[in-house]
């Protein structure tokens, strides 16, 4: 029997899952590094960190199969985060995540001096806060030296597996979010490269995510009992890996993740762009393409709420009492990390609005998940102005758990909502990429055609989605109205 492993390396901690040959899942290890905000809307994490509880995790993982039998690593990362390493290879500074938002100035600059057609034309997307290349532009502007220093440019998925394989690689998925990549033809843009002072050198190799990228080194794999033919696959963004974890590969298929960001994703096999730029346009993990909305906050809006505010465990507890879905008259606008999709404002913040005297804390919990709910529809509605139907999506994500969840979102977006038995995306992604990699499918569709099964389909309830629909028209107007504020008060 073979093994494969996948590791999504998140934001608050790395999942790791162990598949066999067929799809079966025989085993999940989850482990946790800090996050560090050094100033308000910033947010950082060390490469090391990533790296000492990824094997760690994966000694965890392993621990009752036949290590040698290990066949394949791959990955989904969390996107955007900028890793820059020097001659040596060394981690030149922490890394600056994907939910950062200190790039206001340099991502105006790109918008506007360099201008959105203009940036459009090079990478099919513009600029948005967390995408790497206003990051690099930070580094250059306030960290000159260690700007000067840089020798290699990452992602943080890519940065694991370079420490396995010694590769400097990357794939075309999580490429996409750099804003450096020409998204339609797959090759980095000389253009773009030029535009934030970088040369092509210090960028990794690109690969497909289901490509092999090289055999573990001998003596990581001595170090963690696993075999020198153990391969390493490129893997893929989180929400791609999500995606084939989920089965949404091939044409117009959707799947909504409601992670430490939300996203709302639609696979295609032609390229194309949202002409307003505001979903983004990216290479998908099958080889063809996707559009994606992207909230930075959704169950990290739950998870602010349950242990922070109301100090609380047991969220199932807490969402029992929630019983009048449709009618709350308490919003909640879930910007706790500023907002990319649609919005692209750093500066936009939590906020409610509407509480009375008689506002209990269950109307403000149900509010939350509503708002989480409200914001992924923004995207969806985009996603619905450009013609494309969705008439059911897929879900994943520690947010997809709750039974409650999945129905606020099958009735804010008025779709069915497929549950597929694996709620872990992007690591079942990652192991079923390499599996690809290593021929035990033939495509990425054949693996999710042959792994992904739906479990359960949650079905929009007419009343309660007409309800939902009026409330979404009121949430939409909350933001225009505050937009102001949130510049005044950053
Ligand atoms: C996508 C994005 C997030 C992160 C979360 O564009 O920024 O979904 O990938 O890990």
């Amino acid at each position: 029997m073979k093994y494969y492993i996948g590791v999504d390396l998140g934001t608050s901690a790395v999942k790791l899952l162990l598949m066999d040959q067929n799809g079966t899942v025989i085993n999940i290890v989850s482990r946790e590094y800090p996050l560090y905000f050094p100033h308000p809307g910033w947010s950082e994490q060390k490469p090391e960190d990533w790296w000492e509880q990824t094997k760690e995790g994966i000694r965890q993982l392993v621990e009752s199969v036949d290590k040698k039998q290990v066949a394949g690593i791959s990955f989904g990362g969390q996107m955007h985060g900028l890793v820059i390493l020097d001659e040596e290879d060394q981690v030149i500074r922490p890394a600056i995540l994907w939910n950062d938002g200190r790039t206001g100035k340099q991502t105006d600059y790109l918008n506007q001096e360099i201008g959105k057609e203009t940036l459009s034309k090079y990478t099919a997307n513009i600029a948005f806060a967390g995408f790497t290349a206003p990051k690099i532009l930070w580094v250059k502007e306030n960290e000159p030296e260690n700007f000067s220093r840089i020798c290699k440019i990452m992602l943080p998925k890519d940065y694991l597996a370079y420490r396995l394989t010694g590769v400097h690689c990357c794939d075309y998925s999580d490429a996409s979010g750099m804003l450096l990549l020409d998204v339609q033809h797959k090759c980095w843009s000389r253009e773009m490269l030029e535009i934030c002072g970088i040369k092509e050198e210090q960028m990794p190799t690109l690969f497909e995510s289901y490509e092999k990228v090289g055999n573990l080194k001998p003596e990581v794999a001595q170090e963690l009992g696993l075999s020198e033919n153990c391969i390493v696959a490129a893997g893929a963004g989180d929400n791609a890996a999500a995606a084939v974890g989920t089965g949404t590969v091939g044409d117009g298929q959707c799947n909504v993740s409601l992670g430490t960001s939300g996203t709302v994703f639609i696979s295609s096999r032609e390229f194309g762009v949202d002409p307003n730029n505001a979903l983004h346009a990216f290479a998908h993990s099958d080889g063809h393409y996707h559009l994606m909305g992207c909230i930075l906050s959704a169950a990290s809006c739950n998870k602010w709420w349950m242990d922070e505010i109301i100090g609380t465990e047991d969220y199932g507890k807490e969402q029992e009492s929630i019983v009048k879905l449709g009618e709350n008259h308490v919003f909640f606008l879930p910007y706790l990390m500023g907002e990319r999709s649609p919005h692209n404002d750093p500066n936009a913040r939590g906020t409610f609005i509407g509480m009375t005297m008689d506002t209990s804390r269950t109307d403000m919990t149900q509010a939350v998940l509503e708002g989480v709910a409200f914001a992924i529809r923004d995207s969806f509605e985009i996603a619905k102005s450009l013609g494309i139907q969705i008439e059911r999506t897929k879900i994943c994500g520690g947010g997809a758990k709750s039974p409650l969840w999945r129905r606020i979102i099958a009735n804010v977006l008025n779709i069915k909502v497929d549950r597929i038995a694996s709620e872990e995306g992007p690591a079942l992604g990652g192991a079923m990429l390499a599996a690809v990699a290593d021929g035990t499918f033939t495509s990425v569709e054949d693996a999710a055609g042959k792994i992904v099964r739906i479990i359960e389909t949650i079905d929009p309830e007419p009343e309660l989605a007409k309800k939902y629909d009026r409330q979404y028209q009121k949430f939409a107007k909350i933001y225009p109205e505050v937009k102001e504020l949130y510049t005044e008060l950053a």
